[in-house]
């Protein structure tokens, strides 16, 4: 006797009023992110585009998430894959129009799906007129006061102006040529030369990203995503770090002189304000790595931001002890400022999950493919684990972000040829780090060959090349196999919507066997998650609703989470 990975929908009570339909969406809601580049591809050039993302709309209301998070989809050089934005008010024409960008909204809007777009305000892109203005007008002009130009060191000034790096390699500053052709000042840019940063001391910075917020919420839009969003403000006159070493961003020793100072929570005060200004309200998700617990919820208080990722969940290794403490901390200090927690366990910057816990875990020095390359994987097990994982996440307090593809259970692509990679951190690491493209490889859809449908339009070849095995996670193929993993996320949400003790709440831990996790939450509903290597006996009363894989004989198999109702 076995039970199968299906739902016995009869147990699960109606849910009667979900903050997902209420003006606090933002605390239960499941955010599906739209990598637009490589989602779905409807107008023929192998780059995936607003016509396709609407064509496939239908798709993401029917996997049952409340909400989409769109990827940067500005006009940019995409130095930086569109993190290099050139203009905040329009849209990058690989992409589409503003006239499509309206008609996804309402679309969106129509099929119950909220719209949040990601505003990338710690830098421009150097195509940017503010930044053409400021090369333009030289040293000490109010046009290079919005950025942070500095005269070098050294005899010549041809050393730069203090020893910070760029978290893409290199060092953090570039020096600019004045237009007579000699050598001028150098400008600050913590990650790409391409991505000037912003001075938020400057009044008129702050201006412009109020001004562009509002135009974005003027056309509907429900939210934003914010990047790097513990970064926007630097110590006065940019001091030297103790230590000059490629920055941790999550981790970051208090009085750093760029990761998250305390003058980053005035500039989201204003911003709640202009959230605030709208009916309904608008929201928003920091994208701040600070693994302080009590740090981060900071950005959380009543006044600011609405939500944070929760970054110490993602980088948890996939062991009991670790995702406990990683849940506890995190949910301790977030009702201490009573915010809910937000949940996500991949994204467009980290090695995809099957990947992940495919090695063994706790030896894995960090969550990008740099730190997987060359440790010895087993998919099957990574793939288990994210099936469990994913409900385990889905069962917590709070809202999720879910990253596209992981439904289909795709692994990182780990073998891309040097010359596809379009991650600047690999040629800024001089081809050592080959950086975050193997998690954002277009997703396939239908069919045998590539690109899997990925084109409705026919193009040949996706932007960034699929592996064959992709084939084997198409839509069209998951749909048909019951116990598909794409099949589970679909019930999980179905469960989540339906259930009343899900999303938004508390949540109370059970003394559980060793290696396992186990917590009710009410009103009747119990999750376990058995870590270990072994099987072991349920410890749980109940009828099973969901499992992420079968539950033969009571007996909970390794890699396994289980979801009850008494
Ligand atoms: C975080 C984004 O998620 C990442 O993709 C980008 O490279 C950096 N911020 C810089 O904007």
């Amino acid at each position: 006797m076995s039970t199968p990975t299906t739902t016995a929908d009869a147990a699960v009570p109606l849910h009667d009023a979900p903050d997902h339909e209420t003006q606090a969406w933002w605390r239960d809601a499941v955010t599906y992110q739209v990598y637009i580049r490589s989602f779905a591809d409807g107008s023929g050039d192998g780059i995936g585009d607003i016509a396709g993302l609407r064509s496939r709309l239908g798709y993401l209301a029917d996997l049952g998430v409340d909400a989409i998070w769109i990827n940067p989809w500005y006009p940019s050089p995409m130095a930086d894959g569109g993190y290099d934005v050139a203009d905040y008010r329009a849209i990058e024409p690989v992409f589409g129009t503003l006239a499509e960008a309206d008609g996804l909204i309402a679309d969106a809007h129509d099929l119950g799906l909220r719209v949040m777009l990601d505003i990338v305000p710690n830098h421009t892109s150097d195509r940017h007129e503010w930044f053409q203005a400021a090369l333009a007008a030289g040293p000490g002009s109010p046009e290079r006061a919005r950025y942070h130009f500095r005269d070098g060191t050294g005899p010549n000034g041809d050393q730069p102006p203090n020893n910070w790096h760029s978290l893409f390699g290199g060092r953090a500053w570039t020096r600019v040529t004045d237009p007579d052709g000699r050598p001028g000042q150098w400008y600050l840019h913590l990650f790409a030369a391409e991505q000037p940063d912003l001075n938020w001391t400057n009044p008129q910075v702050r201006r412009e990203f109020e001004a562009v917020l509002r135009f974005w919420f003027d056309r509907g839009v429900d939210g934003f995503r914010i990047d790097v969003a513990h970064a926007l403000a630097k110590k006065a006159d940019l001091p030297d770090l103790a230590q000059p070493l490629p920055a941790d961003e999550s981790n970051p020793e208090p009085d750093h002189p760029y990761w998250n100072r305390s003058a980053v929570h005035d500039i989201y005060r204003g911003w709640r304000e202009v959230a605030d200004s709208y009916d309904p309200p608008r929201a928003f998700v920091a994208e701040a790595w600070v693994r302080d617990p009590e740090r981060l919820a900071l950005y959380v208080r009543p006044d600011e931001l609405h939500t944070t990722f929760n970054f110490p969940f993602l980088q948890a290794p996939w062991r009991a002890a670790d995702m406990h403490a990683a849940i506890d901390s995190t949910m301790a200090a977030l009702a201490a400022v009573g915010a809910p927690a937000t949940w996500v366990l991949s994204n467009h910057d980290v090695a995809r999950q099957v990947s992940r816990y495919a090695r063994v875990q706790g030896e894995v020095p960090g969550f990008n493919l740099d730190d997987l390359a060359g440790l010895p994987a087993d998919l099957e097990v990574g793939h288990r684990r994210a099936r469990a994982a994913a409900m385990l996440m889905l069962a917590l307090p709070g809202g999720a972000y879910l990253y596209q593809g992981e439904e289909l259970g795709l692994p990182e692509v780990e073998d891309l040829p040097d010359e596809v990679l379009a991650d600047p951190t690999w040629t800024r690491s001089h081809n050592t780090r080959r950086g975050r493209d193997g998690c954002r490889v277009p997703i396939p859809w239908s069919g045998k060959t590539a690109p899997f449908g990925f084109s409705s339009m026919g193009a040949e070849a996706a932007w960034l090349p699929q592996p064959a095995t992709f084939g084997q996670h198409a839509v069209a193929v998951l749909d048909q196999q019951p116990d598909s993993i794409l099949n589970l996320y679909r019930r999980a949400l179905r469960i989540r919507r339906q259930h009343p003790a899900l999303g938004d709440g508390e949540l109370e831990w059970l003394d559980s066997p060793r290696d396992t996790l186990m917590f009710i939450r009410r009103p009747d509903f119990r999750c376990v998650v058995n870590f270990g290597a072994d099987p072991i006996r349920l410890p749980l009363d109940g009828t099973i609703i969901l499992a992420s894989t079968d539950v033969p004989d009571e007996t909970l198999p390794p890699d396994t989470c289980a979801w009850l109702v008494p």
